[in-house]
This record gives structure tokens, sequence and C-alpha cells, in this order.
């Protein structure tokens, strides 16, 4: 059986800090992860050691280098936890990560994507973020946010709240 390409994009918030559950989540949803991380997910949240443990594949953090495998073509892509950075940034076309850039191309090419916010009220309540849903959504990409998605938590309560964080909803968006 050929494997299915999962590529999990992990940004800069608190629930990085569990990768493992989303990982257990689509391994048990049959398919093989690909972990890529931004530099802010990378320097304050992820122990890449480990994941690559999980996964069986090394994180790509950047453009492929002499030596490392090439990935394989995504079946299906998930951002989480994605930030306000890496929302805003996606849907305004800039590729000033390895993630972006490969967002960039990914959405291009039609692949299917979920992208799930770990975001707090206070960056919920800016227009320039619904904006940038409204963006995503014409361009084909699932966003959960909202009443059937992520639902924004007071500032400074992230931590009481990371433990519900809803990775079932990507894993089940792009089955
Ligand atoms: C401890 C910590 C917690 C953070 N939590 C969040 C968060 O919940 N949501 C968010 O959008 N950004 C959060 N940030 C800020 C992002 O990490 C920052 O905007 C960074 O530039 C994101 O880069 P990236 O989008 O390339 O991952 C947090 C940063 C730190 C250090």
């Amino acid at each position: 059986m050929t494997e299915r390409v999962l590529y999990l994009m992990i940004c800069g918030a608190g629930p990085a800090s569990h990768i493992d559950v989303a990982i257990k989540l689509a391994h048990d949803a049959g398919w093989s992860v690909y972990c890529v991380a931004t530099p802010a997910a990378v320097e304050h949240f992820l122990d890449l050691d480990e994941l690559e443990q999980l996964t069986c594949h090394p994180v790509r953090t950047g453009y492929q280098g002499q030596g490392q495998p090439a990935l394989p073509r995504a079946d299906a892509v998930i951002v989480a936890p994605a930030t306000y950075n890496t929302i805003n940034k996606w849907a305004a076309g800039i590729a000033d990560t390895y993630v972006l850039s490969q967002l960039a191309e990914l959405t291009g090419l039609g692949v299917p994507i979920a992208v799930l916010p770990f975001v707090n009220t206070a960056l919920a309540a800016n227009a320039v973020l619904h904006r940038s849903f409204d963006v995503l959504r014409s361009s084909g990409v699932r966003v959960l946010f909202g009443e059937d998605g992520f639902q924004p938590h007071p500032p400074r309560q992230g931590n009481r709240v990371m433990a519900a964080y809803p990775w079932h909803l990507a894993i089940d968006a792009v089955q």
C-alpha cells in the first residue's frame, strides 16, 4: 500500500509543545507524518530529536540540505498550531520562512490544507485576521475557526486551554 503523506506545519504557539498528540491522531488515521516547523516553533517549543523518533522522519526547518532526504509529495497539509503571524503572512503572500514558502506553493497546487489557529481574543479581534481567513478560504483552505473550530481564549489563558486544543478537527478535515 502506498503511504498517505501528511505535512504537519508547526508554528510558534503553546500547543506545539503537545504536537505528539497530533502525530498520534494522524498515525491512527493512517497518515505518514512529516513535520515542518517555523523558527519560532523550534526555538520555543519543539524537541526535534523526539519528533524525529515519533514520526521516523527528520523535521524540516528549511530547504533541503545536502544529504537530507527530500520530502515526499504531500497528500494533505495541516497547519497547527497556526499563529497570528503565519496566518496573516500566508494570506498576504509573504514567504519568508520555509513553512510559508511551502504553504504558498501547496496552496497554489490545490493540495488539501486545513489550518487550526491558536490565538487569543485580543488577536482575534483584529480585522486583519478575518480578512486573512477570507483570503485563505477563497483559495480553498479549510479554516477551522469559530463555532465549529478553534475558539479563542482570553489573553494569558493559553496554558489553561491547551489541553482542549481540538487537534482532531484538523485531522478530520483532511481525511
Ligand atoms: C511562549 C510563547 C507563546 C506564544 N503564544 C502565541 C499564541 O498563542 N498565538 C500566536 O499567534 N502567537 C504566539 N506567540 C508569538 C509567536 O511565536 C510569534 O508571533 C512568532 O513570530 C510566530 O512565528 P511563526 O508564525 O513563524 O511561528 C507566542 C510566543 C511565545 C514565545
